[in-house]
């Protein structure tokens, strides 16, 4: 089953499309990293997704049911900007308010799950204003979980934050998926670190959906290469050149795609004069298959 499933959806903003077609697929219990560039359409379409625009057409199914089900809508947690908080109030009454809102049964055993969820039990107290940037987008993760959705939705949660921040948010991500069965769908920047939690991604471009995979795809997609360094950079590429397929120079370094075997290519070298100074393998990662299927489809 899928949690999210989109076709053909289109909107626009005085005429101009923001969303042109685009198909999603999200898988229940997926991480599903959500890239493109600036502008591309990502907040458009959890914008959407959570009902907060209304699309000009197409299909939106949450759980094999329009998206506007009011069963469906409950499911559906979202933290998209910001957590809509009050910056005087305390963490624990801005989740006290939110619960009495959704009309909670049980409030404060719903808030203690959120809080210990977002690892906030022993801050509960303190004002959101006095919150650090890491904190308020943990509380704004906590107000999303009230009611126990099955669906959360994240516009950039990790931006902005050091690298502990990073960690626990990857941690909590992480929990609410295996141990609350919840499914996320995540729109990020930071590729490297989208890397370490994904287990699916969408790539957008202008509107429509250009690429879905599992990270399992990505990772047979994803080409190795060796890299290397010698004092005659653009003779040694020659001498590679001779043997190997694909050789190219990337700034300081000469990369041989598609072959790990780097004694063939230090013995090959060796014995055209060249005295390799220093080698690598190396394997491509989001980052960089991105930047390369972004620059094939320009133009
Ligand atoms: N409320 C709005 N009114 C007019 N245009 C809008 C509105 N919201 C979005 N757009 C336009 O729709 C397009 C898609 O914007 P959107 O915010 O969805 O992109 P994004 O992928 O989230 O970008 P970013 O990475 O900068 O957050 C952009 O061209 C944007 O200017
Ligand atoms: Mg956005």
């Amino acid at each position: 089953m899928n949690a999210i499933e989109i076709r053909n959806l289109s909107k626009s903003f005085r005429g101009l499309y923001a969303l042109d077609g685009l198909n999603m697929t999200v898988p229940v219990g997926a991480i599903y990293g959500f890239i493109g560039e600036n502008g591309s359409g990502k907040s458009t379409t959890e914008k959407l997704i959570c009902g907060h625009l209304v699309p000009d057409g197409g299909e939106i199914k949450l759980f094999g049911k329009n998206y506007t089900d009011p069963g469906v809508r409950v499911r559906v947690g979202a933290l998209i900007e910001n957590a809509g908080c009050f910056p005087g109030s305390s963490v624990y009454h801005n989740l006290r308010m939110q619960a009495i809102n959704l009309n909670l049964e049980k409030p404060d055993e719903e808030i203690q799950r959120v809080l210990k969820i977002v690892r906030m039990e022993d801050n509960a107290q303190l004002k959101f204003k006095k919150c650090s940037l890491g904190m308020k987008q943990r509380v704004g993760i906590a107000m999303a979980l009230l009611g126990d959705p099955a669906l959360l939705i994240l516009d950039e949660p990790i931006n902005g934050l050091d690298a502990d921040g990073m960690r626990l948010m990857r941690e909590i991500l992480v929990d609410i998926t295996k141990n609350y069965g919840c499914t996320v769908l995540i729109s990020s920047h930071l590729l490297g670190e989208l890397e370490k939690i994904a287990t699916h991604y969408g790539i957008i471009r202008q509107g429509k959906m250009i690429m879905e995979m599992t990270a399992k795809e990505l990772e047979g997609r994803a080409r190795v290469f060796v890299s290397l360094k010698t004092k005659d950079m653009d003779g040694a590429k020659t001498v590679l050149k001779q043997k190997f397929q694909d050789v190219r120079r990337e700034e300081d370094y000469l990369r041989v795609y598609d072959v790990e075997d780097t004694e063939s290519i230090v013995e090959h070298l060796i014995k055209n004069g060249h005295v390799v100074s220093e080698i690598h393998k190396n394997k491509i990662g989001l980052e960089e298959y991105y930047i390369e299927l972004m620059s094939q489809k320009e133009g």
